[in-house]
């Protein structure tokens, strides 16, 4: 009985410290989203007007790269290194948060060093969330 005890503790222990490393993996994918965005939250609520507006911001201004659909498969993809993403990928993993930095921000800072542009100046706050909202839309 003792060892079936202890068997049982140790496959317990075991299971415990498998799923924390799940978690840790599962994080590992995406940068941590730096203080300045941190934990700031969309205002809209994902209504249609608020998704269409985002749809024609993504269309004139990510599709060429990210492609229509978002599978990273845009006329101008072909030539960037590194490619652009799948952003279904992103939307899922990530946070509201990470979506706005990663599109106010671009790829021009380490570690990225992208040709991803930075947003912030050509888009208004209100502007990225309705992009976000259009992208959590698309899953
Ligand atoms: C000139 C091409 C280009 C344009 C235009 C562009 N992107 Fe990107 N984007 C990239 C590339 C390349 C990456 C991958 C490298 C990186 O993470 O910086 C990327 C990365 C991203 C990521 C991070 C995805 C992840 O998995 O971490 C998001 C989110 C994103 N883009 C959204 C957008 C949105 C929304 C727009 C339009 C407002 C846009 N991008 C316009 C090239 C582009």
């Amino acid at each position: 009985m003792k060892r079936q005890i202890t068997l049982f503790v140790v496959l317990v222990s075991f299971a415990l410290i498998l799923s924390a490393c799940g978690n840790a993996g599962e994080s590992s994918g995406l940068e941590p989203v730096p203080s300045d965005y941190a934990g700031i939250t969309n205002p809209f609520v994902g209504d249609a007007e608020t998704i269409a507006a985002g749809q024609v911001i993504y269309a004139s201004r990510c599709a060429s790269c990210h492609g229509e659909t978002g599978m990273g498969d845009g006329p101008a993809s072909a030539s960037l290194d590194p490619k652009p993403s799948r952003l279904g990928d992103a939307v899922k993993e990530a946070g509201a948060d990470y979506l706005y930095w990663r599109i106010a921000e671009g790829g021009i800072q380490s570690p990225f060093n992208s040709s991803m542009p930075a947003h912030k100046s050509v888009l208004s706050q209100d502007e990225i969330w309705q992009v976000v909202t259009f992208l959590q839309s698309m899953e």
